[in-house]
């Protein structure tokens, strides 16, 4: 679905809001998920959401305007309180102003369920978590869709560039591809069934913004041909439960070779996980934490646990997660 935040009539969203569709709730809890960008071959236009880890959002009404922040927990203090420099708040202040609504306060508590600087969309999910639970403190004026490019705003914030591919699985849930970046076009691709992921953060740094300077700004045509063969491989593979097709497509020449030097042990890694049976393996979003899909969940706690105990041996302490793929995006878990 192609939407900008031009396309949204605030007219319309502010008589909304007056209106009955008010939901009148006071303060709302919300989770949403962590995400794993690129899925190798894809990059900036490929992302799919996990069930775990994820953030979770607390958001109350209060009688003053503006957006402030009241807690966070779980960052070991990295995050910024100030409301303006917050990617949350400066999100949902700017989605406010946006729909007309600047006399609207709210005062937000986020719990950090999942490492920053992971490569798992930790900025995207306490983003997507913020705008979720205004817009249903609203009344939900606006689709999911339309919540979009507010989130943008906060990757711009978080890392210099408004990418895509963290933020639209995370709202939309599932598998989702960026068609086009201008107008924003973004497409739910179908997630087949028995398809599980093994995600391991190895306790290095990473930071997104550098890591993306590492990226080649021209390639060849040649490697263009590669690129569009492997991703349109797997957008056909996902189409006809192709696993073995899916396989053979998640593969990347354009932007791994030069993330891979920052994660230790990168291609022992992959060699260990594909040894035992994973689909794939490769870098989520940015690094440093890697994934690998498996057929079963079982599989993929197996590989989780081996990429692990590797890492370990190289004296690299880690996180291991096994999930399905979230085809529901952010969840309400409370409403008072
Ligand atoms: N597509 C982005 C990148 C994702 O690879 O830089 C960052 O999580």
């Amino acid at each position: 679905m192609v939407c900008s935040e031009n396309m949204i009539d605030n007219k319309k969203t502010k008589k909304l809001f007056f209106n009955a569709d008010f939901r009148g709730e006071e303060e709302i809890r919300v989770f949403a998920p962590a995400t794993v960008a690129n899925m190798i071959c894809g990059f900036d236009i490929l992302g799919f959401a996990l069930d775990e880890p994820g953030d979770e959002v607390i958001m109350r009404r209060v009688e003053n305007s503006g957006v402030r922040i009241s807690e966070i927990t779980g960052d070991d203090g990295k995050l910024p309180r100030d409301a303006s420099r917050n990617t949350v708040s400066a999100c949902v202040q700017h989605m406010l102003n946006h729909l007309g609504l600047e006399f609207v306060g709210v005062e937000i508590v986020l719990h950090k369920h999942m490492p920053i600087g992971s490569g798992l969309g930790s900025s995207a999910a306490s983003t997507v978590a913020g705008l979720f639970a205004v817009n249903e403190l609203l009344g939900r004026p606006l689709s999911r869709q339309e919540l979009l490019p507010f989130a943008l705003k906060g990757e711009e914030l978080a890392c210099g560039h408004g990418h895509a591919d963290n933020v639209a699985p995370a709202l939309l849930g599932g598998i989702t591809l960026i068609r086009s970046y201008e107008p924003l076009d973004v497409i739910s691709l179908p997630v087949p069934p028995n398809l599980y992921c093994a995600v391991v953060f190895p306790h290095v740094e990473v930071k997104t913004r550098e890591a993306r300077m590492m990226v080649q700004n021209n390639i060849s045509l040649q490697q263009a041909v590669v690129q569009w063969g492997n991703i349109a491989g797997l957008v056909s593979a996902l189409y006809t439960n192709d696993f073995d097709l899916l396989s053979r497509s998640m593969q990347d020449i354009l932007v791994e070779p030069f993330r891979a030097v920052l994660i230790p042990e990168f291609y022992g890694l992959r060699q260990l996980a594909l040894n035992m049976g994973a689909l794939c393996f490769g870098i989520s979003g940015s690094g440093p934490s890697i994934f690998a899909f498996a057929h079963s969940r079982e599989r993929a706690a197996e590989i989780s646990t081996q990429l692990q105990e590797h890492l370990e041996k190289t004296g690299v302490g880690s996180n291991g997660y096994v999930s399905g793929i979230n085809n529901v995006g952010p969840r309400i878990h409370g409403v008072i």
